[in-house]
């Protein structure tokens, strides 16, 4: 059986700092400052909620996330200007090499899965309002857990639910730390590191492999395979 993919969502598939031009109606200069401290605060009220299992769906997060930085940057966004865009967050823009790489990916045989801490509803608006929803197979949350990423029991939920075993199953992420949850949990995991300023965190558990864009992905999965049928 061709490989299964397990695509993050967030950061991968979709740009979480594809708001930036709209924030800058309102903060400025600092839209790029802020849209790094909302994103990066999204990620530790999910790592938080999960480690004191108070589980609230992602949105919650990413809700909770903008009062804060709305604080620390001193920007007040009030009532109609903040639920214009969480409704934006909702349909976030795709990054440019997607829709070409699954075309490929999906042609090729491998079978293509969304893996998200988002809700089943929001990464299906999100993926078709990007016009990608057709190239997966399904869309794994991990709401059904009421847990989030890198819990291994959320990559343990998405083998079962996609009926792959670790050892064929790959989770395809921009998110150092979703990529070290994978490999943790025993998934493949191919690291997406679109600019060379990205670093991986220093832990020992490196990614099965790394590309620079998800154009790469299809080749580069397929000479590791190659090679390590050669191997044994
Ligand atoms: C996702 O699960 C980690 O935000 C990322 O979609």
């Amino acid at each position: 059986m061709k490989p299964t993919l397990a695509f993050d969502v967030y950061g991968t598939l979709i740009d979480t700092h594809g708001l930036v031009s709209k924030l800058r109606e309102t903060a400025g200069e600092k839209a790029e400052e802020f849209s790094r401290i909302w994103r990066d605060k999204q990620l530790e009220y999910s790592f938080r909620r999960g480690l004191m299992q108070n589980y609230e769906k992602f949105a919650v997060c990413t809700r909770d996330a903008l009062d804060y930085t709305c604080a620390y940057c001193k920007i007040p966004l009030i009532g109609l200007r903040k639920e214009e865009l969480l409704e934006s967050y909702r349909t976030l823009p795709a990054f440019y090499d997607v829709e070409e790489s699954l075309k490929g990916l999906k042609a090729a045989g491998f079978r293509l899965y969304a893996f998200s801490n988002g809700s089943a509803e929001a990464v299906e608006t999100l993926l078709a309002a990007a016009g990608i929803r057709k190239m997966f197979l399904d869309v794994v949350s991990v709401d059904d857990l009421r847990s989030f990423k890198p819990n291994p029991a959320v990559y343990s939920y998405f083998l079962k639910k996609s009926r792959a075993s670790g050892d064929n199953a790959w989770l395809v992420s921009s998110n150092p730390f979703d990529v070290i949850g994978a490999v943790s949990a025993g998934m493949r995991a191919a690291w997406v590191r679109r600019s060379p300023e990205a670093i991986f965190d220093p832990w020992g558990i490196e990614p099965t492999l790394t590309v620079s864009s998800l154009t790469e992905l299809e080749e580069h999965i397929s000479v590791y395979l190659l090679a390590e049928r050669r191997r044994y």
